[in-house]
């Protein structure tokens, strides 16, 4: 007898009340009001803000914000001392608090779920429905996501989003505010929730892969026949290329499915090639089943009542670590590098702008970097969509403190607190993360913490146990690292030894014993380098050396400076190219970043940002890009010569020339007369290889010139010795006129747009005038304004914000928003007895 056993009442009634509704939406919520403190009823006071925002990044900089007497116990200090610029000198402690209306109809609130998701609010951050908390996430880095239907009446609701930044609760400049974006996303009564889709490629082969979607199902009981229909989606084309649709019971709210595609595609840094899975939900299907006959007969109507659609990208691409051998991306075994970014975008402060990310990654790219690390915290969406698409591997890291405390008010504090689900926060946290960016191809691990203290105790290795297996419950594909400094102890307490991945910061010279020791047989250097920098800032005699201070509160651009527990570049490229198992590192960091003015931070105002970027805050390259580029891209020739060539006072002094390139050798030439040639060293088979002579390896260098002006000049040759490219600097006269590089000539006409203008200035020759640091004024017309300005200098206490600035070392950076119609910009540059200049930007 036939018997129908499934299609529940449930499934049908939902049809009914929820085919008339739409299908969800989203709103990215822009338009906001702010105050400082906490008086949301305030009448006056309020400012109107775009969404995202930060604060404190229009200053004032001063010494008073984040003065504080510590003993920073990271980096070995035991005694307290005044530490000033810690976390960039900007105001963002105290409260602050952000309103809006959201207008609601009675057909939306009928049957609908209304969300608010923010991607990141800096913190402690309490959502106000109508004067009633909804919502507290104290973590401003995560993602969370606060179903605010209960609170809403049909009509206008008042939206408030309460936030403190206490003091003392960071090691670098947080931001302040809505920093990242805000939706509200609306979904019909069965719907899939925030995050509700797991895509994953389990199996890759040469000619087929199979894609596997979990697919999370609400509004409706376990057990009702749900029919899920999944397309898979070319990105390049938009071809549906293979399809299912699949009529099943709902089971633990969820619905699998395994589609199989032919050809695939891969996914990797050099060619980043992306997928859609496109999912329905369906309503008003059946399954009719006779078990009892001697052939049972299924008979399956696929539901045609479409409920919900979502969209989810993802990619094809395998990972393996294979002890001894290394990382495998897609079969192939390659070595990261990477940089560490920090969240900041320099003159823009934490606010999200996906164009800002976007230069950085350009320039990163050029590089040949083709990693990032997101320490020491959850990424903005923005990075993530971008490292996908412009191929970067992401390391993707949540914490910097667990249940110890690095800062007072540090993330310690709510790491173990119950968080009013039964959960802690620290596994809320993670999960967010976790099924936030699961999904993305370019994230290829994930990263558990940085330099915990919990490092030293018998507890943390338990906690960095659960954390392991939290990432591996959630996501059993991608491996779990945490980057470890204490050496000695994680060795011996067996909290090195239980990661999927060793990660050290900063412990070159211990890789050895340590992969001896250690049973996974690969190491990574999850930190590597912290040299410091200033851009075009070079110290007599070149010196290498930890903790090297000068009186100008700059550090030297010849790169032999770096932390009394770090390293110079080249080491880190020697244990890379010597230990097979070394699987390469993320620098610190890619760009410098506001706070954490290591080595000036003690007592050392007006010092306020990093100078550990590769690249300075300006986003404009320091040498040291130069010196990664040379062995990281693969792809174009690196020939760089440093230091300047405009050194009055120093004629007939030592002045000693480096040269950064992918060429075997090259030769020197101070007003034509040669300075010999130079080859890099190979390597002696004596590693670790630390110091000068890994310094020999990895750059060209002439330590006895004698400084004289006119021009220096370097020819590089292949290895038959033929000359095959070249490369000159003149000592530059008196500054003459302005010069204006815009990194694009054409942006897009959606008012978030921005081209970075460097702004420099030549001789009446056209050479460029690196020491003259004369005050300049921008007018930004037509379509699109003036945004931001930064030189790069770490001493600087001029405004991000308005529209004039003193160059350092004979540059800076405009950053010029584009409006919303499709015109012309004109920006024009003017300073004291030298030729303005002009340019035109289109948008379009
Ligand atoms: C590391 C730390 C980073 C940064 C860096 C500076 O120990 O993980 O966050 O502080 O030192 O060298």
């Amino acid at each position: 007898m036939l018997k129908k056993i499934l299609s529940t009442i449930a499934a049908l009634s939902a049809v009914i009340t929820s085919s008339a509704q739409s299908q969800r939406s989203e709103t990215i919520l822009k338009d906001w009001e702010f105050r400082k403190g906490h008086d949301i009823e305030a009448a006056e006071g309020w400012e109107a803000v775009s969404v995202p925002h930060d604060w404190a990044i229009y200053g004032p900089f001063d010494k008073a914000n984040d003065l504080q007497t510590v003993a920073v116990v990271q980096n070995g200090e035991d005694i307290a001392t005044e530490k000033t610029g810690r976390t960039g000198g900007l105001p963002y402690m105290g409260k602050g608090t952000y309103r809006r209306t959201l207008e609601i109809s009675e057909a939306e609130l009928d049957g609908r779920r209304h969300i608010l998701m923010f991607d990141g609010a800096m913190s402690e951050a309490r959502v106000m429905i109508n004067g009633e908390e909804v919502c507290f996430w104290p973590y401003g880095y995560n993602s969370f996501h606060c179903d605010i239907t209960h609170q809403l009446k049909a009509g206008t609701n008042e939206v408030a989003v309460l936030l403190e930044n206490r003091p003392q609760s960071s090691r670098w400049y947080p931001g302040a505010g809505l920093y990242r974006k805000v939706r509200h996303i609306t979904l019909p009564q069965v719907h899939i929730p925030v995050w509700g889709t797991y895509v994953t490629t389990p199996h890759i082969e040469k000619d087929y892969a199979t894609v596997n979607i979990k697919t999370k199902v609400e509004g409706v009981e376990d057990g009702s026949v749900i029919t899920v229909r999944t397309k898979i989606i070319d990105s390049e084309n938009m071809n549906v290329i293979a399809l299912s649709t699949d009529t099943r019971p709902l089971f633990n709210g969820e619905i699998e499915q395994n589609i199989t595609v032919n050809d695939p595609q891969l996914w990797s840094p050099e060619q980043p090639k992306l997928y859609h899975a496109c999912t329905e939900i369906h309503l008003g299907g059946s399954i009719d089943t006779d078990w009892n006959m001697d052939r049972p007969a299924v008979s399956i109507t696929h539901g045609t009542q479409l409920q919900d659609t979502k969209w989810t990208r993802f990619g094809f691409r395998s990972i393996e670590i294979v002890p001894e051998k290394g990382f495998f991306l897609n079969g192939e075994s390659r070595k990261f590098r990477g940089v560490c970014l920090h969240h900041d975008l320099g003159p823009l402060g934490a606010a999200v702008n996906k164009a800002a990310i976007r230069r950085q990654l350009t320039i990163l790219k050029d590089m040949g970097c083709d990693a990032i690390r997101t320490s020491h915290n959850m990424p903005a969406e923005e990075l993530i969509e971008l490292c996908d698409e412009m191929g970067f591997m992401v390391m993707c890291e949540n914490f910097d403190e667990w249940d110890i405390a690095k800062c007072e008010n540090g993330y310690h504090r709510f790491f173990n607190q119950d968080s009013g689900d039964g959960r802690i926060w620290a596994e809320r946290d993670m999960i967010n993360m976790l099924h936030h960016f699961r999904n993305n191809p370019s994230v290829v691990m994930w990263s558990i913490g940085n330099e915990v203290p919990s490092q030293w105790k018998q507890e943390g290795v338990k906690v960095a146990a659960w954390l392991q297996g939290l990432c591996h419950r959630e996501d059993p594909t991608r491996p779990v690292t945490c980057g470890m400094d204490q050496y000695n102890a994680v060795i011996l307490n067996g909290f090195a030894e239980q990661l999927d991945i060793v990660g050290f910061n900063y412990k070159v010279d211990r890789y050895i014993p340590a992969y001896e020791l250690l049973s996974q047989k690969i190491i990574l250097g999850s930190e590597t380098a912290s040299t410091v920098s200033s851009r075009g800032v070079y110290h007599f005699p070149a010196r290498l050396g930890a903790a090297i201070m000068h009186d100008d509160h700059q550090s030297s651009s010849y790169d032999t400076e770096y932390c009394w527990w770090s390293n110079i570049p080249d080491n880190d490229f020697a244990a890379d190219e010597d230990y097979p198992w070394c699987i390469g590192q993320f620098v610190w960091t890619g760009f410098d970043y506001l706070g954490e003015p290591s080595p000036y931070d003690t007592d050392a105002w007006p010092n306020h940002s990093s100078v550990f970027g590769i690249v300075d805050l300006a986003y404009i390259p320091k040498d040291r890009f130069y010196l990664y580029r040379s062995q990281w891209n693969q792809n174009d020739e690196t020939l760089h010569i440093l230091p300047h060539w405009n050194w009055e006072g120093r004629e007939g002094e030592v002045t000693p020339v480096f040269v950064y390139t992918s060429y075997p050798s090259a030769e020197l030439f101070i007003n034509g007369v040669s300075q010999g040639i130079r080859t890099f060293a190979k390597p002696d088979g004596n590693v670790p290889c630390l110091g000068e002579d890994a310094m020999k390896r990895f750059r060209l260098m002439w330590d006895d010139v004698i400084y004289e002006p006119g021009e220096i000049k370097v020819i590089a040759y292949d290895s038959e010795g033929q000359a095959v490219a070249e490369k000159s600097i003149r000592t530059a006269g008196k500054a003459a006129e302005i010069k204006l590089t815009p990194d694009r000539k054409t942006l897009k006409a959606d008012g978030e747009d921005l081209c970075y203008i460097n702004v420099s200035l030549t001789d009446k020759e056209g050479n460029p005038v690196p020491t003259d640091n004369r005050l300049v004024k921008v007018k930004v017309t037509g379509n699109g304004s003036f945004k931001a300005i930064a030189n790069g200098d770490p001493t600087c206490l001029e405004s991000f914000q308005q529209p004039q600035m003193h160059l350092f070392s004979g540059q800076l950076t405009v950053l010029v928003q584009s409006g919303t119609e499709s015109g012309d910009i004109i920006v024009e540059v003017s300073g004291k007895s030298v030729r303005k200049a002009q340019l035109t930007i289109k948008t379009e």
